[in-house]
C-alpha cells in the first residue's frame, strides 16, 4: 500500500473514532448553521482536527484544503495537497440516520492520487490509489455492470443550497423518475460516489458541491472503472461542483437525459 495511503486512512479511522464517540451522546451536541442548511458541529471541527495533526506529523509541508479550516499551510508551496472533509452528511449525523463519512483525498500536482472514504457506522472503509484500482475493505470493487437506465437505482443530491438551480434540477428528477428503476437521496455525496464505485449504486448526480465532497469518491470512480464529469460530460467538475459519476454506459445515459433541462447558469458554471 502507499505509505500517503496507510497514513490517510489512519487519520480516516481516526476521526470515525470521534464521530462514533459523538454518535452514542447526541443529545448534548451543540449544532450551528453556518449558512441556510448548512449545518457545523464541534464534531465535525474535532474531526478536522485530529485528521489534519496525523497527516501533518507525517507530511509537515504538505498543503491542505479543509472544509471547516480552509487552506492551511499554503506557505509551503506543496505539491502535496490533502483535500479533507471531516464529516460528510452533518445533517444526517445530527439526527442519528446513519449515512455519513470522512473523506479524505490527496492532490499531487493538481492530480488526485489516493482516497479515503470511510463510513464509520458500518465500518466501511473505501479506498484508491491512482492506477492501483480501488477497494472496499480489503476487496477490489467495480462500478455495476448495469446497462440500462430503467434498471438503474440512481443516486443524487438536492441543490438545497443553491435554489437559483431548483426549477431545472426538478425536470431532471422529474424525467428520470420516469425512466428510472428508484432514486436515492442519501445525503452524504462523498459515500454516494463511494457507493456508485462498488455498484451499490450505478449512477449519481448532484448540482453544486464543493471540492472535498468530490475528490476521494471521483477517485474511488476511476479506479473502479468508472466515469465522473460535470453535467454535460466534460472536465472541471472540480471547479463547477456539478457532477455525474456512474458507469460507462449509464453516465452517458444519464448525461444525455439532462441535457435538455441544462440552464445557461449550469452550462457555463
Ligand atoms: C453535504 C453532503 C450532502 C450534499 C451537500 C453537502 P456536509 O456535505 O455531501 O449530501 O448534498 O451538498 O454539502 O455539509 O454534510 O459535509
Ligand atoms: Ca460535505
Ligand atoms: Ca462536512
Amino acid at each position: 500500500m502507499h505509505p500517503m495511503l496507510t497514513i490517510a486512512i489512519k487519520a480516516a479511522r481516526r476521526a470515525g473514532g470521534v464521530i462514533n464517540r459523538a454518535a452514542r451522546n447526541l443529545d448534548v451536541l451543540a449544532v450551528r448553521e453556518k449558512a441556510t442548511n448548512d449545518f457545523v458541529t464541534e464534531v465535525d471541527k474535532e474531526a478536522e482536527q485530529v485528521i489534519i495533526r496525523t497527516l501533518l506529523e507525517a507530511y509537515p509541508k504538505h498543503s491542505i484544503l479543509a472544509e471547516e479550516s480552509g487552506a492551511l499551510n499554503q506557505q509551503a508551496k506543496s505539491e502535496y495537497q490533502w483535500i479533507i472533509d471531516p464529516l460528510d452528511g452533518t445533517t444526517n449525523f445530527v439526527h442519528g440516520f446513519p449515512q455519513y463519512a470522512v473523506a479524505i483525498a490527496l492532490m499531487h500536482r493538481g492530480v488526485i492520487t489516493q482516497a479515503v472514504v470511510y463510513d464509520p457506522a458500518k465500518n466501511d472503509l473505501f479506498t484508491a490509489t491512482r492506477g492501483g484500482g480501488a477497494f472496499l475493505n480489503d476487496t477490489r470493487i467495480r462500478v455495476s455492470k448495469r446497462l440500462l437506465l430503467k434498471s438503474a437505482l440512481v443516486g443524487t443530491g438536492f441543490p438545497f443550497k443553491q435554489h437559483v438551480h431548483i426549477d431545472a434540477y426538478l425536470a431532471m428528477l422529474r424525467d428520470i423518475m420516469q425512466n428510472a428503476s428508484a432514486i436515492r437521496r442519501a445525503g452524504s455525496a462523498a459515500l454516494d460516489l463511494a457507493y456508485v464505485a462498488s455498484g451499490r449504486m450505478d449512477v449519481f448526480w448532484e448540482i453544486g458541491l464543493a471540492p472535498w465532497d468530490i475528490a476521494a469518491g471521483a477517485l474511488l470512480i476511476t479506479e473502479a472503472g468508472g466515469v465522473i464529469s460535470d453535467l454535460q460530460g466534460k472536465d472541471g467538475y472540480m471547479n463547477s461542483g456539478n457532477i455525474v459519476g456512474g458507469n460507462l454506459a449509464l453516465h452517458e445515459a444519464l448525461v444525455k437525459k439532462i441535457a435538455p433541462y441544462l440552464t445557461p447558469a449550469l452550462k457555463n458554471a
